[in-house]
Protein backbone atom coordinates (compact mmCIF):
# COMPACT_ATOMS: atom_id res chain seq x y z
CA UNK A 1 0.00 0.00 0.00
CA UNK A 2 2.96 1.97 -0.18
CA UNK A 3 4.67 4.33 2.67
CA UNK A 4 3.13 6.69 4.73
CA UNK A 5 5.54 9.65 4.24
CA UNK A 6 4.63 12.52 2.53
CA UNK A 7 1.41 14.21 3.55
CA UNK A 8 -0.50 15.70 0.67
CA UNK A 9 -3.92 17.22 2.25
CA UNK A 10 -6.76 17.71 0.11
CA UNK A 11 -9.79 19.05 1.57
CA UNK A 12 -13.31 17.90 0.10
CA UNK A 13 -16.69 17.25 1.47
CA UNK A 14 -17.73 14.04 2.27
CA UNK A 15 -20.91 12.75 4.39
CA UNK A 16 -21.03 13.04 8.35
CA UNK A 17 -20.31 9.14 9.08
CA UNK A 18 -22.15 7.48 11.66
CA UNK A 19 -19.59 7.48 14.48
CA UNK A 20 -17.77 10.53 13.51
CA UNK A 21 -16.62 12.73 16.66
CA UNK A 22 -18.62 9.70 18.77
CA UNK A 23 -16.06 8.78 22.07
CA UNK A 24 -16.11 5.00 21.27
CA UNK A 25 -12.86 4.42 23.49
CA UNK A 26 -15.11 5.74 26.44
CA UNK A 27 -17.97 3.36 25.99
CA UNK A 28 -15.30 0.43 26.06
CA UNK A 29 -13.39 2.31 29.46
CA UNK A 30 -17.11 1.77 31.15
CA UNK A 31 -15.74 -1.39 33.88
CA UNK A 32 -19.37 -2.85 33.21
CA UNK A 33 -18.02 -4.10 29.19
CA UNK A 34 -15.08 -5.15 30.61
CA UNK A 35 -15.97 -8.74 30.31
CA UNK A 36 -17.62 -8.55 26.79
CA UNK A 37 -14.42 -6.90 25.62
CA UNK A 38 -12.47 -9.52 26.95
CA UNK A 39 -14.86 -12.39 25.50
CA UNK A 40 -14.61 -10.59 22.35
CA UNK A 41 -10.87 -10.88 22.22
CA UNK A 42 -10.39 -14.02 23.33
CA UNK A 43 -12.95 -15.45 20.73
CA UNK A 44 -11.48 -13.20 17.59
CA UNK A 45 -7.80 -14.71 18.96
CA UNK A 46 -9.49 -18.35 18.85
CA UNK A 47 -11.26 -18.25 15.59
CA UNK A 48 -8.68 -16.05 13.50
CA UNK A 49 -5.62 -17.88 11.60
CA UNK A 50 -2.75 -18.01 13.22
CA UNK A 51 -1.24 -16.08 10.51
CA UNK A 52 -1.56 -15.13 7.67
CA UNK A 53 -0.33 -12.50 5.07
CA UNK A 54 -3.41 -9.75 4.89
CA UNK A 55 -5.96 -9.06 7.61
CA UNK A 56 -8.92 -6.72 7.32
CA UNK A 57 -10.78 -4.91 9.85
CA UNK A 58 -13.30 -3.80 8.12
CA UNK A 59 -15.46 -0.99 10.33
CA UNK A 60 -12.30 -1.28 12.94
CA UNK A 61 -13.32 1.65 15.07
CA UNK A 62 -10.52 3.19 17.30
CA UNK A 63 -8.73 0.06 16.69
CA UNK A 64 -9.96 -2.09 20.09
CA UNK A 65 -9.40 -5.86 18.30
CA UNK A 66 -5.60 -4.73 17.15
CA UNK A 67 -4.02 -6.22 19.56
CA UNK A 68 -5.32 -9.34 18.57
CA UNK A 69 -3.77 -9.51 14.86
CA UNK A 70 -0.80 -7.15 14.34
CA UNK A 71 1.53 -9.48 15.04
CA UNK A 72 -0.16 -12.70 13.09
CA UNK A 73 -0.46 -10.77 9.97
CA UNK A 74 2.22 -9.30 7.62
CA UNK A 75 -0.23 -6.64 6.94
CA UNK A 76 -2.99 -5.22 8.84
CA UNK A 77 -5.67 -2.44 6.52
CA UNK A 78 -7.87 -0.50 8.98
CA UNK A 79 -11.38 0.68 7.32
CA UNK A 80 -13.59 2.80 9.19
CA UNK A 81 -15.66 5.57 7.83
CA UNK A 82 -15.37 7.71 10.88
CA UNK A 83 -12.37 9.73 10.28
CA UNK A 84 -11.84 10.71 14.68
CA UNK A 85 -11.47 6.82 15.32
CA UNK A 86 -9.27 6.30 12.72
CA UNK A 87 -6.95 9.31 14.27
CA UNK A 88 -7.33 6.87 17.36
CA UNK A 89 -6.61 3.82 15.64
CA UNK A 90 -3.70 5.68 14.02
CA UNK A 91 -2.28 7.20 17.43
CA UNK A 92 -1.80 3.76 18.77
CA UNK A 93 -1.00 1.42 15.59
CA UNK A 94 0.30 4.16 13.19
CA UNK A 95 3.77 1.83 12.59
CA UNK A 96 1.49 -1.82 12.38
CA UNK A 97 -1.25 -1.07 10.08
CA UNK A 98 -2.06 0.97 7.15
CA UNK A 99 -5.11 3.04 7.96
CA UNK A 100 -7.75 3.69 4.95
CA UNK A 101 -11.61 5.57 5.34
CA UNK A 102 -14.08 4.17 3.39
CA UNK A 103 -17.61 3.55 3.69
CA UNK A 104 -17.86 -0.76 3.50
CA UNK A 105 -19.82 -0.69 0.59
CA UNK A 106 -17.10 1.01 -1.59
CA UNK A 107 -13.63 -0.66 -0.56
CA UNK A 108 -10.97 0.29 -2.51
CA UNK A 109 -9.54 -3.52 -2.51
CA UNK A 110 -8.72 -5.93 -5.30
CA UNK A 111 -10.33 -8.83 -5.45
CA UNK A 112 -8.88 -11.55 -3.02
CA UNK A 113 -6.50 -9.55 -1.57
CA UNK A 114 -7.08 -10.83 1.98
CA UNK A 115 -6.89 -13.94 3.55
CA UNK A 116 -8.89 -12.78 6.79
CA UNK A 117 -11.15 -10.39 7.27
CA UNK A 118 -13.34 -8.88 10.33
CA UNK A 119 -16.45 -7.52 11.03
CA UNK A 120 -17.16 -6.98 14.69
CA UNK A 121 -19.98 -4.78 15.92
CA UNK A 122 -20.27 -3.76 12.19
CA UNK A 123 -23.28 -5.32 10.65
CA UNK A 124 -25.66 -3.95 12.53
CA UNK A 125 -25.75 -0.66 11.21
CA UNK A 126 -27.14 -2.19 7.73
CA UNK A 127 -30.53 -2.61 7.54
CA UNK A 128 -29.25 -4.41 4.17
CA UNK A 129 -25.98 -6.20 5.40
CA UNK A 130 -25.97 -7.83 1.59
CA UNK A 131 -23.41 -5.17 -0.16
CA UNK A 132 -21.30 -5.03 2.77
CA UNK A 133 -21.34 -8.97 3.19
CA UNK A 134 -21.00 -9.33 -0.82
CA UNK A 135 -17.18 -6.71 -0.49
CA UNK A 136 -15.96 -9.13 2.30
CA UNK A 137 -16.62 -11.99 0.13
CA UNK A 138 -15.15 -10.22 -3.03
CA UNK A 139 -11.77 -8.61 -0.98
CA UNK A 140 -11.29 -12.26 0.84
CA UNK A 141 -9.19 -15.03 -1.34
CA UNK A 142 -9.95 -18.48 -1.45
CA UNK A 143 -10.11 -20.75 1.88
CA UNK A 144 -10.38 -16.57 3.54
CA UNK A 145 -11.62 -16.80 6.89
CA UNK A 146 -14.41 -13.84 8.14
CA UNK A 147 -15.36 -13.22 11.80
CA UNK A 148 -18.17 -11.43 11.54
CA UNK A 149 -21.16 -10.35 14.96
CA UNK A 150 -24.84 -9.44 14.80
CA UNK A 151 -27.24 -9.15 17.28
CA UNK A 152 -29.86 -12.10 17.77
CA UNK A 153 -33.56 -10.31 17.07
CA UNK A 154 -34.71 -13.44 18.35
CA UNK A 155 -33.31 -14.46 21.28
CA UNK A 156 -35.36 -15.61 24.45
CA UNK A 157 -35.27 -12.06 26.14
CA UNK A 158 -36.32 -10.27 23.43
CA UNK A 159 -39.36 -13.04 22.57
CA UNK A 160 -40.68 -12.57 26.05
CA UNK A 161 -40.20 -9.14 26.25
CA UNK A 162 -42.26 -9.04 22.65
CA UNK A 163 -44.63 -11.19 24.10
CA UNK A 164 -44.89 -9.12 27.38
CA UNK A 165 -46.00 -5.72 25.33
CA UNK A 166 -42.43 -4.19 25.65
CA UNK A 167 -41.38 -4.26 22.08
CA UNK A 168 -43.10 -2.69 18.88
CA UNK A 169 -42.49 -5.52 17.34
CA UNK A 170 -43.33 -9.42 16.15
CA UNK A 171 -40.05 -11.82 17.28
CA UNK A 172 -41.57 -13.63 14.52
CA UNK A 173 -41.44 -11.43 11.90
CA UNK A 174 -39.19 -12.20 8.64
CA UNK A 175 -36.55 -9.41 7.85
CA UNK A 176 -34.49 -6.98 9.68
CA UNK A 177 -35.97 -5.75 13.21
CA UNK A 178 -35.07 -1.99 13.81
CA UNK A 179 -34.23 -1.07 17.41
CA UNK A 180 -33.67 2.55 16.10
CA UNK A 181 -32.46 4.37 13.22
CA UNK A 182 -29.36 3.01 12.84
CA UNK A 183 -29.53 -0.55 14.83
CA UNK A 184 -30.65 -3.63 13.27
CA UNK A 185 -30.87 -7.52 14.39
CA UNK A 186 -32.08 -10.92 12.57
CA UNK A 187 -32.91 -14.27 13.83
CA UNK A 188 -29.18 -16.00 14.17
CA UNK A 189 -30.67 -18.53 11.02
CA UNK A 190 -31.32 -15.47 8.77
CA UNK A 191 -28.39 -14.38 9.65
CA UNK A 192 -26.62 -17.71 8.75
CA UNK A 193 -28.52 -17.18 5.56
CA UNK A 194 -27.10 -13.34 4.84
CA UNK A 195 -23.48 -14.67 5.23
CA UNK A 196 -23.87 -18.11 3.25
CA UNK A 197 -25.82 -16.38 0.37
CA UNK A 198 -22.80 -13.74 -0.17
CA UNK A 199 -20.72 -17.16 -0.47
CA UNK A 200 -19.43 -18.32 2.75
CA UNK A 201 -19.91 -21.36 4.63
CA UNK A 202 -20.33 -20.65 7.91
CA UNK A 203 -18.20 -22.70 10.61
CA UNK A 204 -19.23 -21.92 13.74
CA UNK A 205 -21.55 -19.54 15.85
CA UNK A 206 -20.84 -18.04 18.83
CA UNK A 207 -23.20 -16.36 21.37
CA UNK A 208 -21.96 -14.05 23.82
CA UNK A 209 -23.93 -11.39 26.26
CA UNK A 210 -24.95 -13.17 28.91
CA UNK A 211 -22.18 -14.39 31.07
CA UNK A 212 -20.47 -11.18 30.25
CA UNK A 213 -23.31 -9.02 30.62
CA UNK A 214 -24.41 -10.39 34.00
CA UNK A 215 -20.72 -10.64 35.52
CA UNK A 216 -21.12 -6.24 35.29
CA UNK A 217 -23.45 -6.81 38.21
CA UNK A 218 -21.73 -8.66 40.57
CA UNK A 219 -18.84 -5.85 41.08
CA UNK A 220 -15.02 -6.78 41.86
CA UNK A 221 -16.18 -10.25 42.29
CA UNK A 222 -16.61 -10.32 38.34
CA UNK A 223 -12.56 -10.26 38.33
CA UNK A 224 -12.95 -14.27 39.55
CA UNK A 225 -15.35 -15.25 36.92
CA UNK A 226 -14.02 -16.41 33.65
CA UNK A 227 -14.48 -14.60 30.44
CA UNK A 228 -17.25 -17.53 29.29
CA UNK A 229 -15.25 -18.75 26.20
CA UNK A 230 -16.79 -22.29 26.77
CA UNK A 231 -20.15 -21.43 26.97
CA UNK A 232 -19.87 -19.21 24.07
CA UNK A 233 -20.09 -22.58 21.89
CA UNK A 234 -23.60 -24.19 23.63
CA UNK A 235 -25.32 -20.49 23.32
CA UNK A 236 -24.54 -20.17 19.54
CA UNK A 237 -25.52 -23.53 18.71
CA UNK A 238 -28.79 -22.93 20.97
CA UNK A 239 -29.06 -19.39 19.27
CA UNK A 240 -29.85 -18.18 23.23
CA UNK A 241 -27.40 -15.71 22.90
CA UNK A 242 -28.77 -12.03 22.46
CA UNK A 243 -25.37 -11.27 20.38
CA UNK A 244 -23.63 -13.82 18.19
CA UNK A 245 -20.09 -14.20 17.05
CA UNK A 246 -19.56 -16.09 13.84
CA UNK A 247 -16.76 -17.83 11.76
CA UNK A 248 -17.35 -18.25 8.18
CA UNK A 249 -15.02 -19.25 5.65
CA UNK A 250 -14.51 -18.72 1.52
CA UNK A 251 -14.24 -22.16 -0.35
CA UNK A 252 -11.53 -23.28 -1.57
CA UNK A 253 -7.60 -22.79 -0.85
CA UNK A 254 -5.28 -20.28 -2.65
CA UNK A 255 -3.02 -17.31 -1.41
CA UNK A 256 -3.93 -13.91 -1.37
CA UNK A 257 -3.29 -11.99 -4.64
CA UNK A 258 -0.02 -9.78 -4.69
CA UNK A 259 0.31 -6.25 -4.41
CA UNK A 260 -1.02 -3.76 -5.74
CA UNK A 261 -4.03 -4.44 -3.95
CA UNK A 262 -6.00 -0.87 -4.62
CA UNK A 263 -8.56 -0.54 -6.48
CA UNK A 264 -10.95 3.08 -7.11
CA UNK A 265 -13.68 2.57 -4.96
CA UNK A 266 -16.03 4.01 -7.86
CA UNK A 267 -14.95 2.75 -10.83
CA UNK A 268 -12.89 -0.81 -10.39
CA UNK A 269 -10.23 0.69 -12.36
CA UNK A 270 -6.62 -0.15 -10.94
CA UNK A 271 -4.96 3.16 -9.18
CA UNK A 272 -1.51 4.82 -9.77
CA UNK A 273 0.71 5.09 -7.06
CA UNK A 274 2.03 9.26 -7.08
CA UNK A 275 3.13 11.25 -4.42
CA UNK A 276 1.32 10.42 -1.28
CA UNK A 277 -2.28 9.79 -3.13
CA UNK A 278 -3.19 7.50 -5.39
CA UNK A 279 -5.21 8.50 -8.80
CA UNK A 280 -7.36 7.38 -10.91
CA UNK A 281 -6.54 6.97 -14.38
CA UNK A 282 -10.44 5.93 -15.19
CA UNK A 283 -12.10 8.66 -13.64
CA UNK A 284 -9.78 11.57 -12.42
CA UNK A 285 -10.37 11.23 -8.98
CA UNK A 286 -7.48 11.28 -6.35
CA UNK A 287 -7.23 9.86 -2.95
CA UNK A 288 -4.55 11.65 -0.97
CA UNK A 289 -3.08 10.48 2.46
CA UNK A 290 -4.03 13.00 4.79
CA UNK A 291 -2.45 12.90 8.29
CA UNK A 292 -1.19 9.08 7.81
CA UNK A 293 -4.96 8.09 6.75
CA UNK A 294 -5.70 7.17 3.10
CA UNK A 295 -8.24 8.81 2.66
CA UNK A 296 -10.93 6.81 0.08
CA UNK A 297 -14.48 8.81 0.96
CA UNK A 298 -16.44 9.54 -2.01
C1 LIG B 1 -19.80 -0.46 17.04
S1 LIG B 1 -18.41 0.13 16.16
C2 LIG B 1 -17.32 -1.29 16.16
C3 LIG B 1 -15.87 -0.93 16.01
C4 LIG B 1 -14.90 -2.11 16.10
N1 LIG B 1 -15.17 -3.11 15.09
C5 LIG B 1 -14.96 -2.73 17.47
O1 LIG B 1 -15.51 -3.82 17.60
O2 LIG B 1 -14.46 -2.11 18.41
C6 LIG B 1 -19.01 0.17 14.51
C7 LIG B 1 -18.00 0.76 13.52
O3 LIG B 1 -18.48 0.61 12.20
C8 LIG B 1 -18.18 1.79 11.49
N2 LIG B 1 -19.10 1.93 10.37
C9 LIG B 1 -20.44 2.03 10.41
N3 LIG B 1 -20.95 2.18 9.18
C10 LIG B 1 -19.88 2.17 8.32
C11 LIG B 1 -19.75 2.28 6.91
N4 LIG B 1 -20.82 2.44 6.11
N5 LIG B 1 -18.52 2.23 6.38
C12 LIG B 1 -17.42 2.10 7.17
N6 LIG B 1 -17.49 1.97 8.52
C13 LIG B 1 -18.70 2.01 9.08
C14 LIG B 1 -18.35 2.88 12.52
O4 LIG B 1 -17.70 4.08 12.15
C15 LIG B 1 -17.78 2.24 13.76
O5 LIG B 1 -16.41 2.48 13.92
Amino acid sequence: MGAMAVEAPVPRPVARALYEGFDYAAFWRDPARAHMDVLEHRLVERLLPRVGRRILDAGCGFGRLADVYVNRFDECVLVDSAWSLLEQARDRWASHVTLVAADLRAMPFATGAFDAALAVRVLHHFEDPRPVLAGLRAVLAPGGRLLFTSSNARNPKRILRALLGGEPWSPFRAGPISYDRHTFGWSAGELRDLVTAAGFRVRELRGVGVLDKLVAHVGPVARLVPPGVGVSRPLGALRLAPSLLGAAEVAGAGSVCPAPVLRCPACRVALVAGDAVFDCPACLRAFPLVDGIWDFRL
